[in-house]
């Protein structure tokens, strides 16, 4: 079994994603000592505080699947200048009761692709200030903000040659903090 155990949250439902794909390239550049897994975050309910007594069985499997992974990996297309619905709303599940919050102190990296020229900025940021309340630790430097153009994954789905060196020097920084900081 891998010692480093990653939950991936991707902010996207579509079915042919480009964060998903980033997601599962990412993962390909990691050693065997750390695995990633995708929560499912499609099949939640709206957020709603009157069921906090009686949480979903769907919540409760995301705050079991982040209670038991060493680190946490957002990757998140940019809604209207922030992050995506569907992704705050698992958020706030995971996040719920108060005080028992699966979030905090879980080791985190952002990271996340858009079609637009400013690769998801700020989304990441929006998300950072949510992070940054739910007392997780964020991988600061380097960011990495990423446009979907032509040749950036191969067929194969790797990182393709332009942008492979760029995003293996991201893992190797992210894998060394979730290293440092896992629980
Ligand atoms: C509701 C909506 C809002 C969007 N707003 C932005 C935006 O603010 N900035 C941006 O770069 N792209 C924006 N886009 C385009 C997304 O970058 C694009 O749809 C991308 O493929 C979404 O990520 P995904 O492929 O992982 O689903 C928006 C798309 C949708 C559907």
């Amino acid at each position: 079994m891998s010692q480093f155990q990653i939950a991936v949250v991707v902010g996207s439902l579509r079915k042919d994603s480009f964060n998903r794909k980033l997601a599962a390239a990412l993962a390909k550049l990691a050693p065997p000592e750390y695995s990633f897994q995708e929560v499912q975050i499609s099949d939640l309910p709206l957020y709603n505080q009157d069921d906090d007594a009686s949480q979903a069985p769907a919540v409760k499997r995301l705050k079991a699947e982040i209670a038991g992974s060493q680190g946490l990996l957002f990757v998140t297309p940019e809604y209207n200048r922030s992050l995506p619905g569907v992704l705050k709303n698992a958020i706030d599940h995971a996040s719920r009761p108060y005080g028992q919050s699966a979030w905090a102190g879980k080791p985190a990296g952002v990271i996340g692709i858009s079609v637009g020229a400013i690769g998801t900025a700020v989304a990441q940021q929006h998300l950072r200030t949510i992070l940054a309340y739910l007392d997780v630790p964020t991988l600061g430097q380097p960011e990495a903000f990423i446009q979907a153009k032509d040749g950036l994954f191969e067929v194969d789905g790797s990182i393709g040659a332009g942008s492979r060196k760029f995003l293996q020097g991201w893992m190797d920084r992210y894998l060394e903090w979730i290293k440092q900081h896992a629980l």
